[in-house]
Parts: structure tokens; C-alpha cells; sequence
């Protein structure tokens, strides 16, 4: 991974007000998505797949030449995207990550017949790809969907971290998570969701509802911001880009 200081994390994690609620741990996370490796499909679930579909409509992969997703899952978001590429004519070089290696075994199972234009990595012990000095400043688009949701602000704060140095400038970071929900019904299910959340973390695969825009310091400008119900649940899209002249957080 690209080395950044203790100081520089202490920094950005101070620039957001922390969020007080507990998260899993990495081992807890391994435990909890090594066992769901052929269940989970969050940017394709009830949920998740409208949400998903606003995310890529706003951030418009079509021009990008390389894409780099972060907690990939079993691949179906990055499938998706590199079949339609593909019938485009214009296929992206796709890079993954993932923590669970049994989430990146069903990845590179899926995406194998996208040759090497599709490469995953596990994260679990070691750095894969991101070892590569010459990945800094390449990637167009830095994707993640229903993973921040289970981070804690450090793990945030590092991952924008990566995306910032990865992205080119003007580069695309493109979220989407869990929020809370509008309206009775979205209220309802918010509550019932963050109290599970509370209780028993690892039944929601540690995810809870979020508001990410406070995590974007000024080294983001901000493209799209939707929040965006699917079944009784609600996702935030959030679209920006790199603006390398301006301080990350
Ligand atoms: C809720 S699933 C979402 C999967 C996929 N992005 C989707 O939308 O269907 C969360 C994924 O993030 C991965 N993950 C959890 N913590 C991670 C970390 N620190 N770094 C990379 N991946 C992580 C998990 O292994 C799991 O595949």
C-alpha cells in the first residue's frame, strides 16, 4: 500500500467529526465475508441495485480507461461494468481489491473471461497490485459500494487516501452505502437496522447507515449526491473528483 504518515492519518481522521458508533474489526469483517463469499451481491440486491444503476449513470465509466474497485466482493459490479464496456469497444483495464479471499477467488473466477484486462487482488495479507509505485495518478474512476459502511473513519480515511493517490487529477471517486432513510416507513427501517447494527454488528455485515459527505475534504468536488431507497432501505451516490491543487482533507 502507498505509505502515508501516522501524522497525516491523524490529521484527516480529525478533520470529520468521529462517528461514535462501533465497527467490526478486519477479523470480524473476515469471518463475516469469508463465509458469504457466494451470498453477498449488495450493488445487484433490492437495496443496493437502484442505487447502483443512479452510480452509474452518474459516473459515467464510459470514457475511463482504468478502473480501480475497492472491496469488490464476488465481482458482479465490476462484470457488469466490463461487459458493457465490452460491448462498447472500449474495455477498461479493471483493478479489484478485497479483503476476504474467498470473495477474490469468486471475482477472478467471474471475471476471468475479461482476460487481463481484469485483475484482483486479496488485501488480507498482502498488497497485490497496490505494491506498484507506477499505479499513482493512473486510475479514472475509484469505485466502492457498500464497504465504507463498515469501516471505522481510520479505514476511511485511508481509503480516500488510496483513491486520491491512485485517481488521476480530476479522477472519479464513486460511493454508494447506506443512509438513512425519509419518510415513516424509511425512518422505521433505519431504526430497525441500526439497532440490529448496535446489537449484533456481523448479522448486517457490519454495515450501517452513513452520511459520507462529511468524510470529502476540499481535494474533492462534488459531481452528484442522491440518497436513493430500495426496498425499505435507502443508499447514498455520491460522485466527485480529484482536485490535486487542493489539500485532501
Ligand atoms: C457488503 S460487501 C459489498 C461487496 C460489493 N462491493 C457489493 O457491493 O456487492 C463488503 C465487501 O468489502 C470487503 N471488505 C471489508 N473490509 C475491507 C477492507 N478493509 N478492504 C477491502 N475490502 C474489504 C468484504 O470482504 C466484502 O467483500
Amino acid at each position: 500500500m502507498f505509505p502515508f504518515s501516522a501524522q497525516d492519518r491523524a490529521a484527516a481522521v480529525g478533520a470529520f467529526k468521529p462517528d461514535p458508533r462501533r465497527t467490526i474489526s478486519k477479523t470480524q469483517a473476515l469471518s463475516v465475508y469469508e463465509r458469504a463469499a457466494k451470498s453477498v451481491r449488495d450493488s445487484e440486491s433490492l437495496y443496493g441495485g437502484p442505487a447502483t444503476n443512479v452510480l452509474l449513470k452518474a459516473a459515467n465509466l464510459g470514457t475511463c480507461k482504468s478502473i480501480f474497485e475497492y472491496g469488490c466482493g464476488a465481482g458482479q459490479l465490476a462484470e457488469r461494468i466490463l461487459s458493457h464496456e465490452q460491448a462498447a469497444a472500449a474495455m477498461p483495464e479493471y483493478l479489484a481489491i478485497d479483503l476476504s479471499p474467498n470473495m477474490v477467488a469468486e471475482a477472478s473466477s467471474r471475471l476471468r473471461k475479461f482476460g487481463g484486462q481484469a485483475r484482483v487482488a486479496c488485501t488480507k495479507n498482502q498488497v497485490g497490485f497496490l505494491g506498484d509505485p507506477g499505479l499513482e495518478g493512473r486510475m479514472d474512476a475509484f469505485i466502492s459500494t457498500y464497504v465504507f459502511d463498515l469501516l471505522s473513519d481510520e479505514e476511511i480515511a485511508n481509503a480516500l487516501t488510496l483513491a486520491w493517490r491512485l485517481l488521476k487529477p480530476n479522477g472519479k471517486l464513486c460511493l454508494s452505502g447506506l443512509t438513512y432513510g425519509k419518510g415513516p416507513i424509511g425512518w422505521i427501517a433505519t431504526g430497525i437496522w441500526e439497532g440490529i447494527h448496535w446489537a449484533f454488528p456481523e448479522i448486517v455485515g457490519g454495515c450501517r447507515c452513513q452520511l459520507l459527505l462529511p468524510y470529502l475534504g476540499p481535494g474533492w468536488a462534488l459531481d452528484t449526491d442522491v440518497t436513493v431507497a430500495g426496498g425499505f432501505l435507502s443508499s447514498q451516490v455520491l460522485v466527485a473528483r480529484k482536485q490535486p491543487d487542493q489539500a485532501l482533507f
